[in-house]
């Protein structure tokens, strides 16, 4: 029976579909827990969100998100510790970027007491769903998309804000192989780059399937004029270690400021380690791994964590990079410490930490 909780409608599911998921073996974003969270924009406003069994939606095929790709994404966490306390990571960052990105696409902004009540009371209801264990994640992606049935090219004035959640394990199961962009870009100046757009990641697939034809996992990303600065790899920021410091691209309006990529940062200079947050060319860093001081390099976002890169090719210079898996390797710091925080099994120095309560 539909119960009222603060201001969000909730249905329950009546039965769960837990009991036919296997926890062990679980391939990313593919299983979907009990429960959604949908609130509609109409009439110039956000209204009364819900929480309902999830479930297909029917849309009018002119829905405007199916003609000119208005739609935004975030990618959370929530984690459990051992006690079953249940935590999620810098929410209020994720929150933040959500509306950054809506207002590039025109998209109106969600308002934040519906955002961290929804998410609380999904989770809440859903949080059998969330594993212990450093590894086990319940990863949430809430999204906007346009609904509004008309197809002139301009602004919807109906749009749908929903979340749901998946159980995770690791994205990527192994080191990543990747290639360097040398034709095709994934922003310019100017773009959507920084936006968590869903066309950033769909103009993304050809390039990266041609990528994989060739034995690459991903892209990393130059930048649109000259191709010469390394920017981002579109699942994830990338670092690289020279020596016993740590490279990485500013962000910009072409690069997503990644939450993971942030607290890196941080966490480096807790750790006393040398971050240069500057543009790195693809000339330095190849000239590093000729030379071996290219020690490690490793991508970093919510889904992914901390992927080891092991290998690179550009034009057809491929590089092989030694130390990855290393014991001393940094991706393997920063992994665990970034995951000690988020489970609750580390000081929260910088109050990252969001108790689900
Ligand atoms: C995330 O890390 O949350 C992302 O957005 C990557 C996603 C495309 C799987």
């Amino acid at each position: 029976m539909p119960i009222n909780t603060h201001n969000i409608h909730v249905e329950k599911a009546e039965t769960s579909k837990i009991t036919g998921v296997d926890f062990s073996k679980l391939d990313f974003g593919r299983v979907f827990t009990d429960h959604m969270f949908v609130c509609d924009y109409e009439d110039g406003k956000w209204q009364t969100p819900k929480i309902t069994p999830y479930q297909a939606m029917t849309f009018e095929p002119s829905a405007r998100v199916f003609h000119y790709g208005q739609a935004v994404f975030e990618g959370m966490k929530a984690y459990k510790d051992e006690d079953g306390k249940v935590f999620l990571f810098r929410p209020k960052q994720n929150f933040d970027r959500i509306n950054k990105s809506a207002g590039r696409l025109a998209m109106p902004a969600f308002p934040e007491n519906y955002f961290f009540e929804g998410l609380e009371a999904l989770l809440k209801l859903d949080q059998e769903w969330i594993k212990t264990g450093v590894g086990n994640s319940l990863y949430i992606r809430p999204f906007v998309i346009a609904t509004e049935p008309a197809i002139s090219a301009s602004p919807a004035s109906m749009y749908r804000f929903m979340i749901i959640c998946s159980p995770a394990q690791s994205y990527y199961n192994a080191a990543v192989r990747v290639l360097i962009a040398d034709h095709y870009s994934r922003s310019a100046n100017g773009g959507v780059g920084a936006a968590k757009a869903a066309g950033n990641y769909a103009a993304q697939f050809y390039p990266t399937s041609l990528a994989q034809q060739k034995g690459f996992q991903q892209v990393v990303w130059t930048d649109a004029d000259t191709h010469s600065f390394l920017e981002e790899a579109g699942t994830m920021n990338v670092f690289f270690r020279v020596n016993d410091k740590l490279i990485t691209a500013p962000t910009s309006d072409r690069i997503l400021d990644g939450i993971t990529r942030k607290s890196i940062i941080q966490l480096a200079e807790d750790l006393g380690i040398t971050c240069e947050v500057r543009q790195v060319t693809v000339e330095e860093i190849k000239k590093a791994a000729k030379e071996g001081s290219l020690k490690e390099v490793f991508g970093a976002g919510t889904a992914a964590v901390i992927s080891p890169i092991s290998a690179f090719q550009h034009h057809d210079d491929l590089f092989e990079i030694p130390g990855v898996g290393a014991e001393d390797s940094y991706a393997k710091l920063f992994k665990k410490s970034l995951l000690d925080i988020q489970h609750n099994l580390a000081d929260d120095v910088h109050d990252w930490r969001y108790e689900v309560k």
